[in-house]
């Protein structure tokens, strides 16, 4: 591993830190010996964690959604700074993050590829045009045309399919449709939010319409380093059935076999090529249809993975991607072999429906432990989306099976209480 013995190592500047990542690399940074300074809005500094707070070295206090304005202010704090590396924590940031890279003269992604890793439908154009298996999608500006497109071509796109905003993440406005009926809600659904919180980014209005792909679903991370692919550990993603799909959990290893092992790895790697990851890290979700050897790739994003998913990889293969992924922006080698061979799940607790949360308690067992992300009291939101989490538990053990077991097995003895 890479570490600086000057206590004024080198400095990485993340756009937006804030986030199920950020804690991990805050985490990677102290132990690198990297300085970390963070781009974000004034207010929503002032909103930060005292963790986060006081980790940073320093603050670019910009107007992210301004992209002009932003590129000016970062680049001469990255001057001011001698900054020797960019990061985005943030999905909708990372294009952001690849034009300060070109401009700064710093390692990072092909800023023209760059916006493919934020929008969907550009995505599906850079998966066509790199030949990566993918469903078949369509676009829409509202209801009418949505109808229209699901019956086009000579199959149309079928029944069930995914109906999503173009840009957007934490599976918010994703729905199954079943059929005809369900479609309007579903388009209202992902064109509910035009502008993401908390930094006020406007979206891209339109809906994407997707060919249902059946099967299990995995995700891979790969480290790009200097235009090289590194691939991570595949993971296995549980979620929920039907109209909505939130995630219920991850487990690593993922139980596949080593050949599709290698199939996911490569399918992510060259979903994270095709949308121009040349220095950094990209988070890819896959399913595999069953009876098929051919991973689909549902997304794929120039980002570290959330759901702490950071821990669940290094508690079973030893790799940290956050300290892959700074040494990446930082022109390195990245340290991504694996130093144990153990097995890690994550089970998240999610409410049966909205309200206000009453009561939850998860138990503690050895080889675990669980984190409670709202309090009684709280607004409990309806489970379609991440959002509606009350808590988590990982669980680390031998194998992947005795993991998930005991994870479920914590679950199971936890109580949610939604009035
Ligand atoms: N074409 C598809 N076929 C089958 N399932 C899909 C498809 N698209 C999405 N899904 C399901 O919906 C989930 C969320 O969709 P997607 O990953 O595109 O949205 P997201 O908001 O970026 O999600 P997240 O940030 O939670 O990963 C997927 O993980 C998958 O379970
Ligand atoms: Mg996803």
């Amino acid at each position: 591993m890479t570490m600086w013995t000057s206590p004024r190592g080198p400095a990485v500047l993340v756009i937006e830190p804030m986030g199920n990542a950020g804690r991990f690399l805050v985490e990677a940074a102290d132990r690198l010996g990297v300085r970390l300074y963070a781009a974000t809005h004034e207010e929503v500094h002032d909103g930060y964690p005292d963790w986060l707070r006081t980790a940073l070295a320093g603050v670019c206090a910009t107007d992210l959604t301004d992209t002009a304005r932003a590129l000016e202010d970062m680049a001469a704090f990255c001057r001011q700074h001698a900054v020797a590396g960019i990061a985005a924590c943030f999905e909708l940031f990372t294009p952001l993050a690849a034009l300060l890279a070109r401009r700064v003269g710093l390692p990072g992604n092909d800023p023209r590829l760059a916006h493919a890793a934020r929008n969907k439908i550009l995505m599906g154009e850079a998966f066509a045009a790199a030949g990566i298996p993918a469903p078949r999608w369509a676009v829409a500006h509202d209801v009418a045309e949505a109808h229209r497109v699901a019956r086009e071509g000579p199959d149309g796109l079928g029944w069930p399919l995914v109906v999503k905003p173009a840009e957007q993440g934490g599976s918010w406005g994703v729905s199954v449709v079943e059929g005809p009926d369900g479609l309007a809600d579903a388009v209202e659904a992902a064109q509910r939010f035009t502008h993401a919180q908390p930094h006020g980014l406007a979206l891209d209005p339109r809906v994407l319409l997707q060919e249902y792909v059946a099967g299990e679903e995995y995700s891979c991370d790969t480290v790009v380093a200097g235009g090289v692919a590194y691939p991570m550990p595949v993971v296995r993603k549980d979620t929920t059935k039907g109209r909505y799909r939130v995630e219920t959990g991850h487990t690593c290893p993922s139980g596949l076999s080593a050949r599709l092992v290698a199939q996911v790895r490569h399918t992510a790697a060259r979903a994270a090529l095709a949308v121009g990851v040349r220095d950094g890290i990209a988070h890819t979700e896959v399913k595999i249809p069953p009876g098929s050897r051919t991973p689909h790739v549902i997304e794929t994003g120039a980002r570290l993975p959330g759901d702490s998913l950071c821990e669940v990889v290094e508690a079973a293969t030893g790799v940290s991607e956050a300290v892959a992924y700074l040494q990446a922006v930082l022109g390195l080698v990245p340290d991504t072999v694996p130093s144990r061979a153990d097995a890690a799940a994550i089970r998240f607790l999610l409410p049966e429906s909205g309200g206000v949360l009453r009561r939850v308690d998860i138990p503690g067992l050895p080889g675990t432990h669980s984190e409670v992300s709202l309090r009684p009291g709280d607004a409990v939101p309806e489970p379609s989306d991440s959002t509606c989490r009350v808590g988590h538990v990982v669980a680390r053990a031998g194998t992947a099976d005795r993991a998930r077991a005991l994870a479920d097995r914590v679950v199971a003895r936890s109580r949610v209480e939604v009035g």
